[in-house]
Parts: C-alpha cells; sequence; structure tokens
C-alpha cells in the first residue's frame, strides 16, 4: 500500500463539496481544457516548446494549470497534461501533433504488438508528481486540483488507429473480429490508467476526471461488453483513494447510464441532451457536470447568458429532485478560438446568477 500524502481540506472547495453531495459555498465552474490555446499567455509560454516535452516539465506544467485559475477565478485547476502522457512515459514512440493530436508512429493491431507494450512505472511520470506538489502550495485553498486520465477504450483507440479517427473502423475491427487479443490489450492499458491515477493521488490531487471521449462511438451493447469491465476495474482501485471521481465522454447521451454503473460520483454531459434528462438517465447517486455547447462561448454574451441560465436552472430542478451536485462546465473542450474574456465573463456569470 502507498501512503497517500496529506491533502488540503477538501469541503471548502465547491468543486469538492457539489461532487459529494455537500452543499458548495459558491456554485462551481471549471472548463475542460481551460489550459490551453484560448489563452495568449500559454500561446507565448508554448512559443518555442513542443506539447509533449512541456508536459515533462514540471515548472511549466505548473504554470500553465495557473493560467486560467489567475484569469478566470474558475472554482478549478485541470492538471496541464494529456491523455498520451503515460503512454509516452512508458516508451510507447509517439507525438502530439498541433491541429491533430496524438499520432502513433507504429499503430498497435498484432498480438506481437500488444505483446511489447510495457507497464508504467510511477518514476516515469515524477515531473508530473513534482508539478502537482508545487501547485499545492500555490493554489488558493479554495480551488480544487483535478488530475485525470485517459480511459482504456480512448487510449486503445489512438493507438491501435495510430491517431484520430471518424469511423474506428481498425479499434473496432480488433474489439469485434478478435476479443480475445482486445481484452488483452484494454487490461494492459487499464494497468497503466491506474498507475497514472494513483501517482496523481499519492502527489495530492484532490479529484480525477476519466476521459473516455471517444465511447461515444460505440452501442451500449458493445461499451458494456468491450469496456465498462475495464472501467469498473480503473474506478473501482480508485475509490480506495477517497478522491471523488468524475467520468466523461462525448456523444455519450445513450451511455450515460452504463458509464455511471462503472462506479463514478459525477459524470460529464455533452450538450447533445439536456442536463435535467441526463441527470434521470443516470439516477440520483451521482453528481452532473457540464452541457455549455463549447460553440455558445464564440457566439456571443446573449447566447452564453440564455444557455447558462437554462443549465443552471435544469441542474438547479435535478438536485431538488435528489441528484447530490452540480458543477457547471462545457460539454467538451474550450475550442482554441475562443476569446479569453468569453470565458471570465462565463466564469463571473455562473458565480452571480
Ligand atoms: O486544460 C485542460 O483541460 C488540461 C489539459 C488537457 C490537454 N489534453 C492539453 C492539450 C487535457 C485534459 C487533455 C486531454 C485529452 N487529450 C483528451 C481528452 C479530452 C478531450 O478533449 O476529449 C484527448 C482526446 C486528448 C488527445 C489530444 N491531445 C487532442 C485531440 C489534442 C488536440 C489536437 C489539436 O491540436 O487540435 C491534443 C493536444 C493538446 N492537448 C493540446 C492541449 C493544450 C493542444 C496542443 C497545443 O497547444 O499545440
Amino acid at each position: 500500500m502507498t501512503t497517500v500524502r496529506a491533502r488540503r481540506t477538501p469541503t471548502e472547495m465547491p468543486l469538492i463539496a457539489a461532487a459529494t453531495g455537500a452543499v458548495p459555498s459558491r456554485r462551481p465552474v471549471w472548463f475542460m481544457r481551460q489550459a490551453g490555446r484560448s489563452l495568449p499567455e500559454y500561446r507565448a509560454i508554448r512559443a518555442d516548446r513542443g506539447m509533449l516535452e512541456s508536459c515533462f516539465d514540471a515548472d511549466l506544467v505548473a504554470e500553465i494549470t495557473m493560467q486560467p485559475v489567475r484569469r478566470h477565478d474558475t472554482d478549478a485547476a485541470i492538471l496541464f497534461s494529456d491523455i498520451v502522457v503515460p503512454l509516452k512515459a512508458a516508451g510507447v514512440d509517439l507525438d502530439i501533433v498541433p491541429g491533430t493530436g496524438p499520432v502513433i508512429a507504429s499503430p498497435v493491431r498484432t498480438a506481437a504488438d500488444v505483446a511489447a507494450l510495457d507497464r508504467l512505472e510511477p518514476d516515469q511520470v515524477g515531473a508530473v508528481n513534482a508539478a502537482i506538489g508545487r501547485l499545492l502550495t500555490e493554489l488558493p485553498s479554495t480551488v480544487a486540483l483535478i488530475g485525470f486520465a485517459g480511459a482504456p477504450f480512448t487510449l486503445a483507440s489512438y493507438l491501435i488507429e495510430g491517431g484520430p479517427s471518424r469511423t474506428y473502423e481498425n479499434t473496432k475491427r480488433m474489439m469485434l473480429g478478435d476479443p480475445e487479443l482486445w481484452h488483452t490489450l484494454m487490461g494492459h492499458l487499464t494497468d497503466v490508467t491506474i498507475a497514472f491515477l494513483r501517482a496523481q493521488i499519492d502527489a495530492g490531487v484532490d479529484a480525477v476526471q476519466l476521459f473516455d471521449s471517444w465511447a461515444g462511438t460505440l452501442s451500449e451493447a458493445s461499451y458494456e461488453a468491450f469496456v465498462a469491465p475495464h472501467a469498473t476495474r480503473v474506478m473501482a482501485e480508485i475509490e480506495g483513494y477517497g478522491v471523488p471521481r468524475i467520468h466523461f465522454g462525448v456523444g455519450t447521451g445513450e451511455l450515460l447510464a452504463a458509464m455511471t454503473r462503472v462506479g463514478t460520483d459525477v459524470i460529464g454531459v455533452d450538450w447533445r441532451i439536456p442536463l435535467d434528462v441526463a441527470a434521470e438517465r443516470v439516477g440520483r447517486d451521482v453528481a452532473i457536470q457540464g452541457n455549455l455547447d463549447p460553440t455558445a462561448l464564440l457566439a456571443g454574451r446573449d447566447v452564453v447568458r440564455r444557455e447558462l441560465t437554462r443549465i443552471i436552472d435544469e441542474g438547479e430542478r435535478a438536485v431538488a429532485a435528489g441528484t447530490p451536485g452540480h458543477i457547471v462546465n462545457l460539454g467538451h473542450g474550450v475550442l482554441p478560438n475562443t476569446e479569453a474574456d468569453a470565458i471570465t465573463h462565463a466564469v463571473e456569470l455562473i458565480h452571480s446568477l
């Protein structure tokens, strides 16, 4: 058993209160991809450094993680990293290509490819650990630090396709055509995900989010058969550490109940179904997060006010019906073309409405 570093006081944090069924001192908000290209200070600091190189530089990780908190007054910081960082650390030859995303040098397609994958050792993500230590002293006591990992399915989709995909045809070919190899690969990725999350929790993060961003490409039956057993193992391992878990994917309206059943404290919702409908679908044991269409932030303040008013309304209705809490967020990440001021304004609005 590893010893977990003494945490800050979670009950002081509105985000942790909302995630655990307590009453937050103000309505919590953060944004997926809040650290990144929407911020001029991010573009400046990243001007002459590669994405992956930056993710392994503890000073830079801490600084970029702080940027949106300083500028927007969000209720959480999300660690600046990427879902492929633990794969890179464990020796997979990959890069993050601007405008494209993760690209894998040799896609993983055969039993020999799967057998050649190495485990993740905690010291391989030592820079992430060091960055978290720095952030815990720098962050205000009310601002939660969220660690994260890619879920096994989303990691598998990058490894097998070799990069982003619209159809996930190679991934589904292995999943449906060679279930034994599929489950071997997913078992390995589950170990990597658990090791990466455990390292962040040992270093002191206040909550974790599991990004199964592309799970929405699956039917519920496929999700249950090929993904849920592995996601369940991740969530069960993390439960013992006592930090709230958030589970999120895009286009997952039909999967929300299944994604909740694998074990989570908060379920992330994209913009395709109303937030109160999502809350009903997942039952009243989990808090809800998300639902603002990221493009709303491009469409002017009236649109943002109208959408946030609806989301807050639906969130309040869900909480009145027994949902443990509501965290305001987008339905997916901040788009790079978003004006930084639009985000600051949205946070002010959420805290004042
Ligand atoms: O602010 C934050 O949310 C924290 C940082 C963060 C990044 N990636 C930084 C990043 C987080 C949480 C991620 C997770 C991530 N990475 C996911 C899950 C979340 C989601 O969006 O669904 C996924 C699928 C990835 C894979 C990935 N990495 C993509 C699709 C891209 C974008 C490609 C592009 O350039 O449009 C990346 C690169 C990436 N990750 C950037 C950032 C800030 C852009 C790199 C740059 O600045 O050049």
